[in-house]
């Protein structure tokens, strides 16, 4: 089928979907939501059967759902409506949520349904939730209208209308959710409440609040049973994140975005209230912290669970110490865990674009990175593998790529390309760790088209070696099996030696140092360099200012001549242009 994927912006959800339909086959192009002008003109060139809308921040206009089957993936259960669904759930603590498709007509969210997926919640964030069970259920949910879509054509299928569809728990219409609605009372919430709030707000838009008499949006929560205190009251900190305390325990805060900033630009806590923070007393944590090691048999587990999957100078360099520390134990194999939702997303942009000179933050945070890569490249003494258990962007994909092996979720989403950051070149000795899995010329093409791609299409083409149909406790499970089957395999011995004497043969066709001094200097190019693409795409990154167009290696129709009698009056050429290297 000719499918338009028409979505706010190209997100997680979107590129899954993206990713699903083309496997099976469909025609697929993306239009971003930007103008309705914009939509009824991608809707001219690409004269699709179905449009599938899987983010969407405004309603599709009457001129487009009227002529065309337009399937909207909703996050909620049936009979829910608004924009604020799955905010909603997660703070009123639901145990079953659901994804509805549903046909796109005059009343948001209203239309007949095509399928209603649900699932169990968890206790996580929105965005995690979102990325996991909402991205899951949608895919579902997606596959099984458009196998409707045949008999609707034909006339032997309709959709059911809302009221009349048959379900054992039935949603609501309910508002956009105020901060009001989300604020935290620190003099009366318990623990439980108040990680709800936050996990219901996270990534965004935070929760509104207050610290050191400041205002600002708090993200990224976690409980802890080991402190008290007085409730509301900043006890202390443990690396970049404050503990306060609740009514009957106490929340770690490790995100905040400052008020008078910008609430969506978020930075470590106690490096956006830093002369604050230096005040705190250091304390330890009770719960894990970002870098966590543990062995089980003769295999050692290093996770690393940094928050959106950003890496700064600092987090790379105390995983490297961490690195560094595990291969010096007696294990056999070392199974570098990333975090349970997100692998790495390389350098942390947020943190470049705080520092006082950006260009030398992007050059000390890269030159970290490429040293954590080098020192999985050149461990000689054990096997290691790089397990994807979330998705992985630009230069933290190429650093899974430093193992020896790379196992993912069949769910997980890779981008290994680092163009779409206003062009930059990457590092993480890509040119040395691509080529060798895809070859040369699927190496230059991959960092070209600069596109998603699925677990399972790597695993097809030699860039990961291998990837499981598992819901996340069962992946970590088998993970651990098949750990520890490696350190106990009969040729364990013969893989390790072989290792070994590829490294040392690639070593000495071209030392690692000359990849990594060639990689470096195109990006000091991006970095200091005449073109000041990368800092435009990376400001327009982390500030989220939409799209002023379709990325055109997305928009497949745009490559098409517009039908004659169709022709909008509107040009592309008047739109503006990408300062993101588009
Ligand atoms: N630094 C800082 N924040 C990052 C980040 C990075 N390298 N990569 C992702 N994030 C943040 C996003 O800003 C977003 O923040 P939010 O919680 O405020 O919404 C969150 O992580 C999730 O990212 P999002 O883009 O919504 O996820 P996605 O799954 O839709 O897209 C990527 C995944 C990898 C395509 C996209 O995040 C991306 O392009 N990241 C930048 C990769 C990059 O260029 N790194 C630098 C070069 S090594």
């Amino acid at each position: 089928m000719r499918i338009l994927l028409l979505t706010h912006s190209f997100n997680s959800l979107s590129q899954r979907l993206w990713l699903e339909l083309k496997a099976c086959g469909h025609e697929v192009s993306v239009e971003l939501d930007i103008a309705d002008s914009v939509a009824e003109e991608a809707v001219a060139l690409w004269q699709p059967e179905v449009i599938v809308a899987p983010f969407l921040k405004r309603a599709i206009p009457a001129s487009i759902w009227s002529r065309h089957v337009c399937l909207i993936v909703h996050p909620g259960i049936v009979g829910d409506r608004g924009p604020s669904s799955l905010d909603w759930a997660i703070q009123q603590g639901v145990a079953e949520w659901g994804v509805t498709v549903l046909q796109a007509n005059a009343v948001m969210d209203g239309g007949d349904i095509w399928s209603a997926q649900t699932f169990a919640m968890r206790d996580a964030k929105k965005s995690s939730i979102y990325r996991g069970e909402v991205a899951d259920a949608a895919v579902r949910g997606v596959l099984e209208a458009l196998a409707h879509y045949p008999d609707y054509i034909g006339g032997t299928w309709t959709p059911t209308p809302s009221n009349e569809f048959e379900t054992a728990v039935r949603g609501t219409e309910r508002p956009f959710i105020k901060q009001a609605q989300r604020a935290i009372d620190w003099q009366h919430d318990d623990t439980a409440t108040v990680l709800r709030k936050l996990n219901a707000a996270d990534g965004c838009p935070g929760v509104k609040d207050m610290l050191f008499g400041q205002p600002c949006h708090l993200f990224d929560a976690r409980a802890d049973t080991g402190y008290r205190g007085a409730a509301g009251e900043v006890l202390g900190r443990c690396g970049d994140a404050l503990l306060r305390a609740t009514t009957d325990g106490a929340v770690w805060i490790g995100h905040v975005g400052r008020l008078e900033h910008d609430p969506a630009f978020k930075l470590p806590a106690a490096v956006a209230f830093a002369p604050e923070s230096a005040q705190l007393p250091e304390l330890e944590r009770a719960v894990p912290g970002e870098i966590r090691y543990e062995e089980h048999g003769s295999v050692g587990f290093l996770h690393f669970d940094f928050y959106n999957g950003a890496m700064s100078t600092g987090q790379c360099l105390r995983l490297r110490e961490a690195y560094i520390n595990a291969v010096k134990q007696p294990t056999r194999v070392l199974v570098l865990m990333g975090g349970e939702d997100f692998w790495s997303n390389g350098i942390h942009l947020n943190r470049i674009e705080a520092a006082d000179s950006p260009a030398d933050e992007s050059m000390r945070n890269i030159e970290a990175m490429d040293d954590l890569a080098l020192e999985i490249l050149r461990t000689t003494g054990k096997l290691t593998v790089a397990v994807m258990q979330g998705n992985a962007g630009a230069g933290g994909c190429f650093l899974a790529l430093a193992a020896d092996q790379v196992w993912a979720r069949q769910a997980v989403v890779l981008n290994p390309h680092y163009k779409n950051m206003g062009n930059l070149y990457g590092s993480e000795y890509w040119t040395y760790l691509l080529p060798a899995r895809v070859g040369k010329e699927r190496a230059q093409a991959i960092m070209q088209n600069r596109l998603p791609i699925p677990a399972a299409g790597a695993v097809q083409e030699g860039l990961i070696d291998a990837c499981f149909d598992d819901a996340p406790t069962d992946f970590r499970a088998r993970v651990k099996r098949m750990a520890l089957e490696l350190a106990t395999a009969p040729d364990y011995g013969r893989r390790l030696a072989d290792k070994c004497a590829r490294r040392a043969c690639d070593e000495a066709r071209k030392p690692l140092a000359n990849y990594r001094a060639e990689e470096l200097g195109e990006m000091r190019r991006n970095f200091y360099g005449f073109d000041p693409s990368y800092h435009y795409a990376r400001h327009h990154f982390v500030y989220k200012i939409p799209h002023a167009f379709t990325p055109r290696h997305l928009a497949v129709h745009r490559e098409l001549p517009l039908p004659v009698g169709e022709r909008m009056t509107k040009r592309l050429n008047q739109r503006q242009v990408s300062p993101g290297g588009y």
